[in-house]
């Protein structure tokens, strides 16, 4: 059976380098990111000069090794960071979050020197922004059934289809995609390429209009005999599927820590609300109902950060975290959502006008029951693990 909470001893305490990078990134959002926050999400754009400030203290590879540009920290750091961002602006936070879970990691983990020479060296130091292209439109949970072609053309292959709900696809230098290169195959037929985007026939298709994170773009690619080298190939052309599901292991990690980091928003924003406001003569915090409300916020985020750290730590010891990912990602987004809901009922009226930050958190919230695979997916990940032989 996986490896449950019992089997995993591991130590809460910090190491000194992961509180650095900690308090670096809370000293960082507080002051440069939070006060933006509000028109990110109005403007629907993010500051680049705030992106090239993230990548100069290191946030846009956290956990890639100095040697190909990165912080070289580890995927325990790069949660503590995640959260303090995401506590500020999950715009931000799911900007980065890509750029590290789900293109960094997939080229550290599988690419070439010379690919990581070529890619991840930029990308991790924040030069380049990537993006990874994995749904379609008539694919998303069920991704082995996506339709994009990545057909042997002379020294190379041609690439053709649609990708969509790309989170950075308009804005992205550079795209991880996954093509069927031998439809009768299946999941095995299917490849991974690392793709500049601004090669011949890949153009940015519709740019979605969002709920939530609206700062951070979501966009439709579409490849229309788009030719890829060789040299683009990631790994072998038999392992692309393996390779998006491994990097969605460390990418849901991720989305784990943006839900703590929502959650821990909504509580410390109705927190001092509740203290400031009063009702029938007294601050709203003295009241049970109100009082109930924060006790099962700051007991859920902290459970929820829990889960996180741990896969993050099974991860950073490379051990499985497949299960551990699933259920961090899966609480972490139920708990996200729910103290979203709670800290607009307790701005009240307030809680759902724009000039208050409450019901930014309720819409950014539902996002992470959705993105890097839904909470039924996680279910169904997480039964799997279980019920292994
Ligand atoms: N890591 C590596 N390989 C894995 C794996 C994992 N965690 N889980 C399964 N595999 C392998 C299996 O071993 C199997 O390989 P072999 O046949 O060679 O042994 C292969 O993958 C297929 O496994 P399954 O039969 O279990 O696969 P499936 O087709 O039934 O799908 C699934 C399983 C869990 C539903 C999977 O498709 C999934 O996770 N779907 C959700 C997709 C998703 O998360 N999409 C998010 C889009 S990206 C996004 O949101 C990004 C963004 O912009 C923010």
């Amino acid at each position: 059976m996986a490896v449950t909470a019992a089997d995993v001893g591991f130590d809460l305490t910090l190491t000194d380098e992961q509180e650095l990078a900690q308090r670096t990134a809370r000293e960082f959002a507080t002051e440069k990111v939070l006060p933006h926050a509000t028109e990110i999400d109005a403007k629907a754009a993010i500051p680049k000069a705030l992106l090239a400030e993230m990548a100069s203290l290191g946030f846009m590879g956290i956990a890639v090794p100095e040697r190909w540009g990165g912080a070289g920290l580890d995927t325990v750091s790069a949660v503590l960071v995640m959260e303090e961002i995401n506590r500020a602006c999950a715009s931000t936070g799911v900007v980065m979050s890509v750029n590290n879970s789900l293109v960094c990691q997939p080229l550290l983990r599988h690419g070439s020197d010379t690919q990581k020479e070529r890619w991840l060296r930029p990308l991790a130091s924040g030069k380049l922004l990537g993006c990874f292209a994995l749904s379609e439109p008539a694919s998303g949970s069920d991704a082995a059934a996506m339709r994009t072609s990545a057909k042997r053309d002379g020294q190379g292959w041609l690439l053709s289809g649609t990708k969509n709900f790309i989170t950075n696809g308009a804005s992205a230098d550079v795209v991880i995609v996954f093509a069927q290169t031998d439809p009768p195959k299946g999941h095995r037929g299917i490849a991974a390429f690392v793709v500049d985007k601004k090669t011949k026939g890949l153009t940015v298709g519709k740019v979605e209009h969002k709920l939530g994170i609206r700062g951070s773009d979501t966009a439709q690619l579409i490849f229309d005999g788009v030719r890829v080298g060789d040299e683009g190939l990631l790994g072998e052309a038999s392992a692309g599927f393996r390779i998006a599901l491994d990097t969605l292991d460390g990418g849901r990690i991720g989305i784990a820590a943006q839900a703590v980091g929502i959650g821990r928003a909504c509580l410390e924003d109705a927190l001092a609300y509740a203290k400031e406001r009063e009702a029938f003569g007294k601050k709203i915090a003295e009241f049970q109902a109100i009082q109930e409300m924060l006790a099962n916020m700051a007991t859920e985020v902290d459970a929820a950060r829990l889960l996180t750290w741990r896969a993050a730590a099974l991860k950073d010891r490379g051990e499985d975290h497949v299960m551990a990912a699933a259920q961090a990602k899966l609480f972490a987004s139920d708990v996200a959502v729910r103290a979203a809901r709670d800290c607009v009922q307790i701005f009240g009226g307030y809680g759902y006008l724009t000039e208050f930050p409450a019901e930014r958190h309720y819409r950014d919230a539902k996002i992470t029951e959705i993105y890097e695979g839904t909470s039924e997916i996680m279910k169904l990940v997480i039964a799997e693990e279980l019920l292994k032989e």
